[in-house]
């Protein structure tokens, strides 16, 4: 979808769709035949309830934005969604919203953000895919609001990409299908420097927790790799974006059930959030320095799949055993972990669909926040909380490491107890994060099959996308 603003009134423009927004206190944009809708009742300001009349050979929706003083960009993307819904029934081709009075930029941004989300398909496997629908989106505002949309663009295309990514089957995204999609944002992007490491490579380094989980896959292993260096950030260290990329989490040896298995596909959006990220800060030209490291493996059981039991040295020489095959993703981030610190990051945040634990704690609507820093993780708190990617603190103690000691090597990846497992998970990340300012995001619940408005409900929802960018953006005082 192309996206444009204007501060021509609507009717200046040439679109065939026009939408306004209807305050609960009745407060509008619309005059002429659709401020009708409002006098005759059809239309109301309920969040996202619509109405549609027509005019002078043009279309106009009126929709509904709720209370005044609670609108902000997540009511402007229910909104949005509410809209694009209705336009492509209608057959519409190019959308003008009337950019809805709001402070600062949240009606452009969420108004943008909820139409991508909203218009996103992957029916690239079907037969018949659906018809087209909204190609042009134009905002009209008094003020120039043209970088705000364009913003708004490039990272919601980017969380879009991670959303194939997540849907995209384990027999197409490998861990290679996924390395080399990365490798090409090298390619594109002005900046990013992209090279992977392959199992061989991942096992003559050290790194033993991520190779026990590789070794029962005949799918090869990557470490993906990404620098990114933004305009007059040469010095400095650099953030650490590690993120979790099982391509399909069987559970190895310690199976899962086969109900809900399929959703195994999604183990990898943590990476996902990762490279689509780092792709949107190069995109922004944001001037920060970012090593994006995305471990990227399948986790089967096979003839040579690692054994509970079975004990293996991480990067920096910790023993851990190996006592429930299906944590595999803490093996996997730990020695990512120890590679972002000896690269030199000296922040560090790792996302992953760690825990069922975090699905029961917190539902579709938070993800989990662990972190061994208090003002690192108020920033990614904050960042989150601006962005409409919520994240809650869970709390980290020396008791739940405590879970984590292992009866015959220094750690086990799998706790003592059936308690508080999303954090005990976090304590095995936070042994190897060390003192590293380090925040840990479990998108377990997050990642796929979310009900807002301007997601399908099923699939993949792009979550990290957002916090990350922010996150990074605002990284220096
Ligand atoms: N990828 C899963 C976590 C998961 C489960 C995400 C369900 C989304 C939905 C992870 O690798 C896993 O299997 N974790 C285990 C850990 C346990 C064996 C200690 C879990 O949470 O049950
Ligand atoms: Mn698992
Ligand atoms: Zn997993």
């Amino acid at each position: 979808m192309h996206i444009q603003a204007t501060t021509q009134s609507p009717l200046g423009t040439d679109a065939d769709t026009i939408a306004h927004g209807l305050f609960a206190d009745g407060q509008t944009s619309a005059e002429g035949a659709a401020s009708e809708l409002i006098r005759s009742g059809e239309a109301r300001g309920k969040l996202g309830s619509l109405a549609v009349t027509h005019d002078q050979g043009r279309r106009f929706v009126l929709v509904g934005l709720g209370d005044r003083a609670g609108f902000g960009a997540e009511q402007a993307r229910v909104a949005a969604a509410a809209v694009d819904g209705r336009a492509r029934e209608l057959g519409a081709e190019a959308l003008c919203w009337r950019v809805p009075a709001a402070p600062g930029e949240a009606a452009v941004t969420g108004i943008v953000e909820g139409t991508l989300l909203h218009a996103y398909r992957f029916d690239r496997y079907k037969a018949d895919a659906e018809a087209r629908g909204v190609e042009r989106l134009i905002l009209s505002a008094e003020q120039d609001v043209s970088e705000a949309a364009r913003q708004a663009a490039v990272v919601t295309a980017a969380q879009n990409r991670a959303r194939d990514l997540g849907n995209t089957p384990a027999n197409d995204l490998t861990p290679t299908a996924l390395a080399d999609y990365a490798a090409q944002l090298g390619e594109r992007h002005e900046g990013v420097t992209v090279s992977t490491l392959d199992g061989a490579q991942i096992r003559e380094l050290g790194m033993g927790a991520f190779a026990a989980v590789a070794q029962g896959s005949a799918q090869d292993a990557r470490l993906i790799r990404i620098e990114y260096n933004g305009p007059g950030a040469a010095s400095g260290a650099p953030l650490g974006l590690i993120g979790k990329a099982i391509t399909f989490d069987s559970g190895g040896l310690s199976l899962k059930t086969s109900r809900d298995m399929d959703e195994m596909k999604f183990d990898m959006c943590g990476g996902a959030a990762v490279i689509e990220a780092i792709a949107a800060l190069a995109e922004l030209r944001v001037p920060v320095r970012v090593l994006g490291v995305v471990g990227a493996t399948e986790n089967l059981p096979s003839g040579t799949a690692v054994k509970p039991g079975d004990i293996v040295r991480a990067l920096d020489g910790t023993t851990i055993e190996i006592d429930n095959t299906d944590a595999e993703g803490r093996l996997v981030l730990a020695d990512c972990i120890c590679y972002a610190r000896g690269e030199g990051c000296d922040r560090l945040v790792d996302i992953a669909t760690l825990t069922g634990a975090v699905v029961v704690a917190l539902g579709s609507t938070y993800a989990g926040l662990m972190s061994n820093d208090d003002d690192w993780a108020e920033r990614v708190h904050a960042a989150g909380a601006r962005v409409g990617d919520a994240v809650w603190r869970l709390p980290l103690h020396p008791d739940y490491a405590r879970l984590m000691d292992g009866r015959y090597a220094q750690l086990t990846n799998r706790g003592r107890k059936r308690e508080a497992m999303a954090i005990t998970a976090a304590e095995f990340l936070h042994h190897f994060s060390g003192d590293v300012p380090w925040a840990h995001v479990d998108i377990a619940g997050t990642a796929w099959d979310v009900s807002r408005p301007y997601f399908t409900g099923h699939g993949a929802t792009g979550y990290g996308v957002r916090l990350l960018v922010e996150t990074a953006r605002t990284v220096r005082p």
